[in-house]
């Protein structure tokens, strides 16, 4: 609360709740300046592939995020999405991304599909390397025309609602052929039939040619959320990227889900992007988990760190309120008192220390620090600098 005057500051005039005719002019044309520059470069033609080809840190990684800033460019300022967000996705592994509601999970996976809404939202900083065998892209640096011919290939995503992603005027064997056909343009009409027909059965659904002749509205959210599985997966990705995946879905259904989307992932070795609030699908599926807050990355480790030794005072509180074993309390994460600080205007200090019960004199310096606590675990809270300290001392 004590926050609320100054994050509104800059965008509004002498810290007033309202924008003055005149600020919003001056924040919409120097939007459109700043937009119009970045889509300038993203729309160009016939860019020399040596411009976006990298090389990953690492080879075992299939996906390299580094220091990625996501923005959008709004009526009421710069809102900071994405911050700063690094991480990795192993060859074969499932990393599970976890925060709560706003924290910019949706945005850094739209960031690696490119498809953040343009132009309002942009990449302003950062890389984003991925393995695509023949070569190693930089996404952040790929052209949109060259970025449509190598979406969906490689990388798939899966939504929360599955009527985002299915056309409610096409049958379901249509809309799966077309994305094999896109995909696969030497294919015959023949193969690209057999092809959906054994993804709708790959993904557990019994009567295939019966489903191949309904309309979305004619299946069950279930059903629908595997057909958008099976469209996700015709085309082999190496990556997968499930968004909340069975949000929508009833408890059973969504274990079946999460079984179907394990099995897949050893039958076609790709890795996932698992992001869920729920911690019991955390534990159950990630191999690593990053913790994100309020666009920033406050820890991350293997799934085994950051469940036997939290350390990071929000991921501390995530794991207090884990239901226990035979617990019938769902795993959704649980809220911590306070808000999120203004993503227009984002203190200079660490963004969870309005709401931290664990702060230290330390924490009222910049924002802190990465700790490293092993090869793996990652943190970024001052308490583990002082510890550090003290030891060396
Ligand atoms: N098109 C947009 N225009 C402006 N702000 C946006 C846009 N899309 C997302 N944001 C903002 O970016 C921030 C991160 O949003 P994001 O959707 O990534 O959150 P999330 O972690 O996926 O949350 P949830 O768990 O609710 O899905 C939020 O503050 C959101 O309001
Ligand atoms: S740096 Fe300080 S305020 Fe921030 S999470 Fe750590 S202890 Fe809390
Ligand atoms: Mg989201």
């Amino acid at each position: 609360m004590k926050n609320s005057k100054k994050t509104t500051k800059k965008a509004t005039n002498k810290s007033s709740d309202y924008i003055s005719a005149k600020d919003a002019r001056r924040i919409a044309k120097e939007n459109r300046r700043i937009t119009d520059e970045f889509e300038k470069i993203k729309n160009r033609k016939n860019v020399p592939e040596s411009e976006y080809t990298t090389e990953m840190k690492n080879s075992n990684n299939l996906l390299e995020v580094e220091n990625l800033h996501t923005y959008f460019f709004t009526d009421i300022g710069v809102v900071k999405s994405v911050s700063g967000v690094t991480f990795n996705v192993p060859k074969g592994k499932t990393v599970g991304i976890v925060g709560e509601s706003g924290c910019g999970k949706s945005v850094t996976s739209l960031s690696i599909m490119q498809l953040v809404q343009r132009p309002q939202g942009q990449i302003v900083d950062g890389e984003i390397r991925f393995d695509f065998d023949k070569a190693i892209y930089d996404i952040v640096k790929i052209p949109t025309e060259k970025m449509q011919d190598i979406r969906g290939n490689e990388i798939a995503m899966i939504f929360q609602e599955p009527m985002t992603s299915l056309n409610p005027v096409f049958r379901i064997g249509l809309q799966i052929n077309e994305v094999i056909e896109l995909h696969n343009p030497e294919m015959s009409k023949e193969d690209v039939k057999s092809r959906t027909l054994e993804m709708i059965k790959m993904v557990g659904i019994p009567d295939v040619e019966k489903i191949y002749k309904m309309y979305p509205h004619e299946l069950s959210g279930g059903m629908r959320q595997r057909i958008v599985i099976a469209m996700a997966l015709s085309c082999d990705p190496k990556l997968i990227i499930a968004d909340e995946p069975t949000t929508a879905l009833d408890v059973t259904i969504q274990a079946q889900i999460m079984d179907l989307l394990r099995n897949l992932k050893d039958r076609i070795n790709s890795s996932i992007m698992l992001i869920t609030h729920d911690l019991g699908v955390i534990a159950e599926m990630a191999d690593e988990v990053v913790v994100m807050y309020a666009g920033k990355v406050v820890e991350k480790g293997t799934a085994h760190e950051i469940f036997h030794n939290p350390s990071h005072p929000y991921t501390i509180g995530l794991m207090a309120s884990r239901p226990g074993i035979g617990d019938k309390k769902s795993g959704k994460l649980f809220s911590i008192p306070g808000s999120v600080p203004n993503p227009v205007d984002m203190p200079n200090y660490c963004y969870f220390r309005d709401r931290c019960d664990r702060a230290i004199d330390a924490c009222n310096g910049e924002y802190p620090p990465q700790i490293f606590l092993s090869d793996t675990h990652m943190v970024t809270c001052y308490r583990y600098l002082k510890d550090k300290g003290e030891q060396n001392d």
